[in-house]
């Protein structure tokens, strides 16, 4: 089986969907790899790094589309791309169901294969494979970085002679696979963290971290599968109100909270912000659906009533080179679970392929996809 890797073209995006070390393992299974030339440049894997694994580099994008069983990248294709893959090809990538319904109806209509990360069930089997929570967990670490740098404050306790000066104090809301990798962060970094979660499941890993659990007077929000569900705007009017007190005496807030599918809970409002010392910075993590703040701008850094409101988009991009490794041995896991004897080999019983597979025989199969999409009722399911 022939797997193309091409360069990714949105704009800030400095991932690459396979790593030199990765793909080595890929073609002692059997497996040929061909990569664009510079795909990996960003991420710092230089195409010389991908030949001496093994790999060809292939200058024209495409020769590698329209030639590889299987096309992996990070971001979707565009449609140029999907009208150069063969009929019968594959994809696997994040494919953002929600936004890009023209992508997967083209995938469809060229009779590709193509998997969604997104989709994965989220199940211990599947958890080699799970790019969201790679990538959440690099976003996490990223994010205290990010407010650190903006702060005009120390993160740890220090005792000079000039004086001592406190530790920051970071509120953590949602502790979730980003939550929690930013309190370890801020941790690490000395800073005193408070955080908060709609799962009380989540309180004892809080605390193990070195950081205390808010106990707020509301009922836990947990839905199918132990994830948090969508909330009442009489709880989130209530949650914001018992939030506000630690809001205003945090230098740091880092939001991370959302519900799968949805728009992301308002947790800060303008108010609240304006309750905030001069200085202090918050990291919204959810901005791209929608924000947990209500005066964050997605993807961009602004400055209200004197705070810092940071709505940086993509954060894995920025550490491309991990995030680019983790993503590969995800994707590799992923293909090692779909294909034997170099054929792709579908099993729609099996939960981990029927729950990201979401284009196949021409049609759109997946019914989370679908809703996602707000699909037509033309495509069938598997
Ligand atoms: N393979 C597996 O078994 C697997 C893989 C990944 C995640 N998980 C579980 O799922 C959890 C959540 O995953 P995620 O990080 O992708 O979640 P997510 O990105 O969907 O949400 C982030 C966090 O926000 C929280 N949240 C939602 N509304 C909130 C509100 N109003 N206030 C405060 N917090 C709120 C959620 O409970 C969640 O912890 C993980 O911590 C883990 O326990 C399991």
């Amino acid at each position: 089986m022939k797997i193309g890797v091409i360069s990714e073209t949105i704009q800030g995006e400095r991932r690459v969907a396979l790593v030199p070390n990765v793909a080595a393992k890929l073609a002692t299974s059997g497996f040929q790899v061909v990569v664009q030339a510079n795909a990996g440049q960003k991420a710092g894997f230089t195409n010389d790094a991908y030949r001496q694994a093994g790999m060809a580099v292939e200058a024209d994008r495409g020769a590698v589309l329209s030639t590889a069983d299987m096309v992996l990248s990070v971001q979707p294709l565009c449609l140029e791309d999907v009208a150069l893959l063969r009929a019968g090809a594959t994809t696997i990538s994040f494919l953002q169901p929600a936004t890009q319904s023209a992508i997967i109806e083209a995938l469809a209509a060229h009779d590709v294969t193509a998997f969604s990360l997104e989709l994965l069930p989220r199940i211990s089997r599947s958890q080699s494979m799970d790019a969201l929570s790679s990538q959440a967990s690099l976003a996490g670490y990223k994010a205290v970085l990010m407010a650190a740098n903006r702060l005009g404050k120390f993160f740890p306790m220090l005792m000079t002679a000039a004086g001592t000066i406190p530790p920051a104090r970071v509120l953590v809301l949602g502790a979730g696979v980003a939550g929690l990798q930013a309190i370890a962060t801020a941790r690490r970094l000395g800073a005193v963290v408070e955080a908060y979660d709609v799962r009380p499941a989540v309180k004892e890993e809080v605390k193990s971290l070195g950081a205390t659990f808010l106990e707020l007077e509301l009922e836990a929000q947990v839905g199918q599968g132990g994830y948090a569900r969508e909330q009442s705007e009489e709880f989130l009017t209530k949650q914001r109100k018992l939030l506000a007190e630690r809001v205003a005496v945090a230098d740091v807030v880092v939001t991370t909270a959302a519900i799968p599918g949805r728009r992301a809970p308002l947790l800060v409002t303008a108010p609240m912000v304006k309750s905030m010392r001069l200085g202090s910075v918050i990291v919204d993590m959810a901005a791209e659906t929608g924000g947990n703040c209500e005066v964050t701008q997605s993807g961009q850094v602004v400055e209200v009533d004197g705070t810092w409101v940071d709505g940086t988009t993509n954060i894995p991009s920025t550490v491309a080179f991990h995030a680019s490794q983790l993503y590969a041995s995800n994707v590799t896991n992923l293909i090692q679970h779909l294909v034997s004897d170099g054929q792709l080999k579908l099993n729609f019983e099996d939960e981990i392929t029927k729950g990201c597979c979401v284009t196949y025989n021409g049609q759109v199969v997946n019914e989370r996809a679908r809703q996602m999409m707000g699909a037509t009722t033309s495509s069938q399911a598997a």
